[in-house]
């Protein structure tokens, strides 16, 4: 576990969140139910703001994808980032709590027409073109709404990077973006440069996610800077943006990284050391450079409380702790079979301790949440805790069995509330006819 101030034991060995204990949230608000800790959102916007104040000229963008409500875009708005959307339900979202268009960076390799038209008639503020289509489409709409639109070209610079390795590739295979190594990236630019309504600012790039090794940053950036110089040179255009994506890892178990606010403010340095020397290695502008964590500001922040249910056990074999939730409301494990931080939310620290498999409820046999946890001797209605759950696991829920995606509930100073309200049954036949 990856304590901290607000994610603790308490003297009741209970786990305690923002100054919570966890099981009097259990008698408040039901399982399973997402909590989030208000602080350490809080916190690690203001590291990625302070850590590019201090290195040099530069923009956070939240991505929406990893925790999308309303909420979330007023926590951000306040603390001064900007955010990248990929749906126009996302957009919605975002103008929906008075978020400023003009800061969200609309992204995604097959945005719809309906969903450029609402973009640019929302007067969002820069769209990441992913496809020649696509950039004439952008022309189109600005034109029709009298404005010339700010965009990104995505390229990919043939960097992949995974957890703890990355690769470079010469030939890219990726739905995502215009290759260097092709031409398309130039193509693009060419393509971007030659339309009226249209005003390029510069580059996407986007290299992989839960990413600990900051060498690969590096190198994505380094190569930027150099097809830069060669775009510049060609096209005698200066980039005023390079965008480079998200991806910092954080602590889910084992052998991940226990990472601390410092060393996301390393990887921020590293970043911008990289990028500032290849531009003066190459005589070029030094432009705003942009980040878009996601992860790394609402992952950890996230714990998921649930009450156990049916325990099984296989002789032999292993035993199943189901749970009140399942793949419906965290389908990580199911989709990537990614490892989690189980803890008895009612007992965190004990001697003894069983192996388990903690199960889900749905109708399939891999509803699965975690294998092979150590945990207390269990028994129905004790109470489960998953931690770093606070990314891509609401924002990934579905109704899958028609189950109900838990709420979620702030906590911050002893107190807490909704983020967003339990959904009823009501709200399942909504549409239905
Ligand atoms: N920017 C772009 C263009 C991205 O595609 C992503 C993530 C991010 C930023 C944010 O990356 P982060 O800082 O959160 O790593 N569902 C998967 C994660 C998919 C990430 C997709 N793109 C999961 O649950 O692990």
């Amino acid at each position: 576990m990856n304590e901290r101030t607000t994610l603790k034991v308490n003297g009741k060995n209970h786990l305690e969140i923002g100054g919570v204990d966890s099981v009097e949230l259990v008698k408040k608000y039901g399982t399973p139910l997402y909590v989030m800790d208000k602080e350490y959102i809080e916190k690690m916007c203001k590291t990625y703001i302070d850590a590019i104040k201090e290195y040099g000229e530069g923009k956070v963008l939240f991505a929406s994808k990893a925790f999308c409500c309303k909420e979330i875009y007023r926590i951000i708005d306040g603390l001064g980032l900007g955010a990248d959307v990929v749906s126009g339900g996302e957009i919605y979202t975002a103008l929906s709590a008075g978020f400023d268009a003009e800061k969200l960076y609309f992204h995604g390799n097959n945005k719809t027409f309906s969903e450029l038209s609402f973009a640019i008639s929302s007067k969002v503020g820069t769209i990441v073109a992913d496809s020649l289509e696509e950039i004439d489409i952008i022309n189109d709409y600005a034109k029709r709404n009298g404005i010339k639109q700010n965009i990104l070209i995505r390229v990919n610079a043939g960097v992949e990077a995974h957890t703890h390795h990355y690769i470079q590739t010469a030939k890219s295979d990726s739905k995502f973006g215009f290759s260097f190594a092709d031409g398309s990236a130039i193509n693009a630019i060419k393509r971007a440069l030659n339309k009226p309504y249209i005003n390029l600012k510069g580059l996407h790039s986007h290299i992989g996610s839960q990413i600990f090794e900051a060498k690969s940053f590096v190198i994505a950036g380094e190569k930027l800077i150099e097809f830069y110089k060669k775009v510049l040179d060609e096209e005698k255009v200066e980039f005023s943006e390079l965008n480079l994506g998200g991806g910092f890892g954080i602590y889910y178990s084992g052998d991940d990284k226990m990472m601390k606010e410092e060393d996301y403010k390393y990887f921020v340095k590293v970043l911008f050391d990289a990028v500032y020397k290849s531009c003066d290695k190459y005589g070029v502008k030094k432009p705003v450079l942009v980040i878009e964590p996601g992860r790394s500001i609402v992952g950890e922040a996230g714990i998921t409380l649930y009450t156990v249910g049916q325990i099984k056990k296989i002789k032999g074999i292993k035993t199943y702790a189901a749970v009140d939730g399942g793949m419906f409301e965290n389908p990580r494990f199911a989709l990537y079979q990614a490892r989690y931080t189980v803890v008895k939310a009612d007992e965190v620290k004990s001697d003894v301790f069983d192996t388990y498999t903690v199960a889900g409820k749905c109708c399939e046999s891999g509803d699965v949440l975690a294998e092979d946890v150590k945990l207390p001797p269990l028994k129905s209605g004790d109470v489960l805790a998953i931690l770093s759950t606070g990314a891509y696991n609401y924002s990934m829920a579905s109704n899958y069995n028609r189950n109900l995606i838990p709420p979620t509930v702030y906590v911050k100073d002893g107190k807490s509330g909704y983020m967003i309200k339990p959904q009823t049954y009501e709200d399942l036949l909504r549409n239905d006819i």
